[in-house]
């Protein structure tokens, strides 16, 4: 077992589907010794950043001994670290620590070529040609041979052979001179690339990134690249890991058209992952001509990956923006569009960061991200781009886009205590960049930052499934600067949108195979209308975009005359009266019971209904409405009894009720022996204008009703008669469209009435206590206006309906106070935990409750608090008013201990009990 292994890291064998991989150098994260060049020790002291910022797995990048002339990619012994990075102890170290904190680690495999430093070349040029020690390395009288391979390091090199005077004979080589290709023809040298792999796979590393592996053989007459003896290779490597080690990954750098890139995952059995070359430049292509197109393109030009497989999709690395699998005209774009400037180009490519590229957009750059975090594949972040690092593509090479990671805005940006002149690279100073405001430490403190974005993105990311292992369906809206598409993974759908232009822009999606699926966006969570028979119109801001999870609607639709759920149908005799008639109440019971159950005040939809009954039926004052009581027996706990003012229309009516208030809709009815115009609707009264004003009218004039079962009773007090007589013309009555336990009508700005739903036995302490308030002049609560009460027989009366005077209102504190909680702890998770925050959070809440609030709070949600401070005196004076002197009756006590013990059930089944504690 390997150093690393000790500790595992979850995931199972396809962990590599589901990793965000961070990509980073050791000498440019962090220095631990003030030498000015990063290190392990201090790479792994700030493991917890990367491990807070949500990614999963790093890649390192080389970091054995070398003469660094191709910043380790010349690598002169495989199975050390370079004496500047620490020592292998310390990579043992580091590997531990990432694993316990669940970070996958992924190192390089140069196969292709050593440095000419390395000891196999220095033993090959000086042994005797034809000779095994020799046939290391690729040879040749002429520098004719292989002439169809191009040249890839075109800005450095005029040759892929260079003259080795101790030789006397031709090298090969792919990159720079100083970096002879290894013979893989010559078995030897593929055995000793087994050791290296055994090496380091033994240790515990995860995975390998095979470095420029198209370029293993040379044949003659081909150009040298994705020969069939590479795959062969490939396949033995696979197996050899496979025979020896579990769950480790081989990720293929091959810069090649998809369909070459492609043969790099073999059937499954060659490399798991491979680097999606030609989809990076299109990515910037495409925002930059505000198209979908040229993303839409290569992804429909890219076959179909072995299951196990997975694409390493990345937006910058640390090498130039390669324009290498782009045709002619798509790289002269490029260049004009993003590398005016001669300086910024290199090779065949563009050396900037991702911030600068994008010229500095902000939107542009989490647009793109966004992107990249949701196309199939594994998204690859480059070290720095997480916070918007700047460039300097004065360096040369590539160096513009290596400099020191930048932690805070102190001397070296937080990076090394060296002299500033002893750094391996300069840190970033252009005032548009600079590290001072460019930094992990400014970034943490503000939730708007950069950074903060990032950790949001990773942590949805990683919360969808189908966002790693989903299928792709694109979505084809005639606006084409929409890029729109589906991720799916078993039933899981996530809807994402792109606006590639830098104006809002609309769309219409087909997504009729999601219809009666609601879209929640993912940051905010906010549902949005439900997907219809129509396209789905959205709108979209300028370089904005969006995730949505296709949700199944929580609650059931509402009966849909449409011809969705079909509405029950309730055939009466002559009149629909009848349907109160004793033999057809079960009917009326259970059709009554449909509809209760998907109201949103039916506060037993968890509970299993044994028995439904019509309790009673009351004639209500004005007009033809009845009042039914239905009563519902459970197979646990205590029966209840439900509120339903019920009344009928016919045609014209009906199909405006049908039309505007659909969820009053009880029934169809159908009139036995009636002509089919005189058939109509039954429905919830409180939506009958008529009936609502009516039972105001009632309440004013304290009209009591006499009925078979019960009566209705009326009061009203002195202060209805003052806020009527302001009122000059009619009191317009609405029903509030926020339903919670009950349904409440709006009269005008005046009065409100709720309408309880679920009677309970007695007065309602709703009205007990305004009443009371109102009758002490208490001035922080509205006035009671009137109240409407059922009684039966002798029994005490059951409040049915309040009115209160209106108060106009912005909102619910219940809401308000949300909205805070989200804002407090969104700034709280950038604080730093200091004495007084530790303390904080340990200690119990009445402890807290003592105590001088700490300053944290007061700065983050001080207004708040002021207004928390506010309610909770209102509401120790509304406790002073209502029970100072007041006498408790014992009917009053009975009542109110029975109304608290159901709350008591419900609390002692949760698991910190408050009101237990509260007792002690
Ligand atoms: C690909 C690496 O990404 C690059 O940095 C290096 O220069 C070449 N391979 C040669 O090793």
């Amino acid at each position: 077992m390997g150093a690393g292994e000790d500790v595992s890291v979850e995931g199972g064998h396809l962990w590599y589907k589901d990793v965000i991989i961070y990509e980073l150098h050791v000498r440019a994260f962090y220095d631990s010794d003030a030498d000015g060049v990063g290190d392990f020790r201090g790479l792994t002291e700030r493991l917890d950043y990367l491990q807070d910022l949500g990614v999963t797995a790093i890649w390192l990048l080389p970091f054995y001994p070398s003469p660094l002339k191709d910043d380790g990619y010349d690598i002169a012994d495989y199975t050390n670290v370079h004496p500047s990075y620490g020592t292998m102890h310390d990579f043992i170290t580091f590997l531990r620590e990432a694993h316990r904190r669940g970070l996958r680690v992924i190192t390089e495999l140069v196969l292709n070529h050593t440095s000419d430093q390395h000891a196999w070349f220095q033993r090959a040029r000086r042994a005797p040609p034809g000779s095994r020690r020799r046939h290391f390395y690729v040879w040749s009288d002429t520098p004719e041979k292989f002439s169809e391979a191009r040249i890839i390091f075109k800005d450095f090199e005029v040759s892929n052979w260079t003259w080795d005077h101790v030789a006397k004979a031709y090298y090969w080589h792919r990159f720079y001179s100083h970096q002879p290709d290894l013979n893989f023809d010559n078995p030897a040298v593929r055995r000793a690339m087994f050791q290296v792999v055994d090496f380091w796979l033994g240790l515990g590393v995860d995975g390998l990134r095979l470095d420029a592996v198209p370029y293993l053989y040379e044949r003659a007459g081909t150009n040298c690249e994705n020969l069939p003896e590479t795959h062969e290779f490939l396949k033995e490597l696979r197996r050899h890991v496979d025979g020896k080690f579990k769950d480790r990954v081989l990720l293929a750098e091959a810069n090649q058209w998809p369909e070459d890139a492609i043969a790099y995952f073999g059937n499954g059995d060659e490399c798991e992952m491979a680097f999606h070359f030609p989809l990076m430049p299109r990515l910037f292509m495409a925002i930059r001509m505000e198209d979908r197109f040229p993303i839409v393109e290569i992804l429909q030009n890219t076959p179909p990956i072995p299951d196990t497989c997975q694409w390493a999709l990345f937006l910058r690395n640390h090498d130039e923006l390669t324009l290498e699998m782009v045709t002619d005209q798509e790289r002269d774009y490029m260049y004009r569009v993003y590398a005016q400037d001669d300086q910024a180009r290199v090779n065949l490519g563009i050396r900037r960061r991702l911030a600068p590229l994008l010229g500095h957009n902000r939107r542009k750059t989490e647009l793109m991200k966004a992107i990249l975090f949701s196309l199939p594949g594994t998204p690859v972040l480059y070290y720095g781009d997480e916070i918007g690092m700047g460039d300097n593509i004065y360096l040369g090479d590539r160096n513009g886009v290596r400099t020191p990671f930048q932690w805070s805005p102190d001397r070296n940006a937080g990076f090394s205590k060296a002299t500033p002149q002893k750094l391996y690279l300069p840190v970033i100073i252009d005032p548009e960049y600079h590290y001072e405001a460019y930094n992990v430490e400014s970034q943490q403190n503000n939730p708007s930052s950069q950074l903060w974005f990032m950790k949001r993105l990773i942590a949805i990311r990683k919360r969808y499934v189908a966002l790693s292992r989903g299928t792709i369906e694109f979505l084809y809206p005639e606006n084409h600067k929409v890029l729109a598409f589906v991720r799916s993974y078993q039933d899981q759908h996530v809807l994402l949108m792109a606006n590639l232009s830098r104006f809002t822009q609309p769309v219409e999606l087909d997504l009729g195979r999601f219809r009666g699926m609601a879209p929640v966006e993912l940051f905010g969570h906010t549902t949005f209308p439900a997907i219809g028979e129509s396209p789905y119109l959205l709108t979209i801001g300028p370089h904005s975009f969006c995730w949505f999870s296709l949700e199944a609607q929580q609650r059931p639709a509402v009966t849909d005359p449409a011809g969705g759920k079909e509405l029950a149908t309730l055939t009466a005799e002559s009149s629909w009266q009848d349907l109160f008639r004793k033999d057809f109440r079960p009917v009326l019971a259970r059709t009554l019971l449909d509809y209760m159950r998907i109201r949103r005040w039916f506060g037993a939809k968890a509970r299993r209904v044994q028995n439904a009954t019509i309790r009673d039926v009351v004639h209500l004052p004005g007009g033809s409405a009845h009042l039914v009581l239905v009563g519902l027996e459970y197979t646990e706990g205590e029966p209840e009894t439900y509120a339903l003012p019920l009344a009928f229309a016919s045609e014209p009516k009906a199909g405006r009720i049908l039309e505007v208030s659909q969820q009053s809709v009880v029934a169809r009815v159908r009139l036995h022996g009636r002509p089919e115009t005189q058939s109509g609707i039954l429905y919830d009264a409180l939506w009958d204008r008529d009936f609502t004003d009516a039972l105001l009218q009632s309440v004013i004039r304290r009209r009591r009703v006499r009925a078979a079962g019960g009566e209705i009773l009326v009061f009203s007090t002195p202060v209805l008669r003052t806020v009527i007589s302001s009122e000059n013309g009619q009191l317009e009555p609405s029903v509030l469209k926020s339903e919670q336990s009950n349904t409440s009508v709006l009269y005008g700005d005046k009065l409100i009435m709720k309408f309880f739903r679920r009677l309970d036995p007695g007065i309602n302490p709703d009205l007990e206590i305004s009443q009371y308030l109102t009758w002490q002049g208490f001035p922080h609560t509205p006035p009671v206006l009137g109240a409407i009460e059922y009684r039966r027989g002798n029994q005490e009366p059951i409040t049915l309906a309040v009115f209160d005077r209106f108060v106009h209102n912005e909102g619910d504190a219940w809401q308000y106070t949300l909205d805070h909680v989200v804002r407090f702890y969104d700034r709280a998770l950038t604080l730093k935990m200091d004495d007084s925050i530790a303390a904080a959070a340990r200690a119990p809440v009445p402890t807290l409750a003592q105590q001088e609030l700490p300053s944290f709070p007061v700065e983050i949600i001080g207004p708040y608090l002021a207004s928390a401070r506010l309610l909770g005196r209102r509401t120790a004076e509304l406790h002073s008013a209502t029970f100072s002197g007041r006498p408790c009756t014992m009917r009053s006590w009975v009542r109110w201990t029975i109304r608290f013990s159901s709350y008591e059930d419900v609390w002692s089944r949760s698991p910190r009990r408050p009101v237990q504690s509260l007792r002690r």
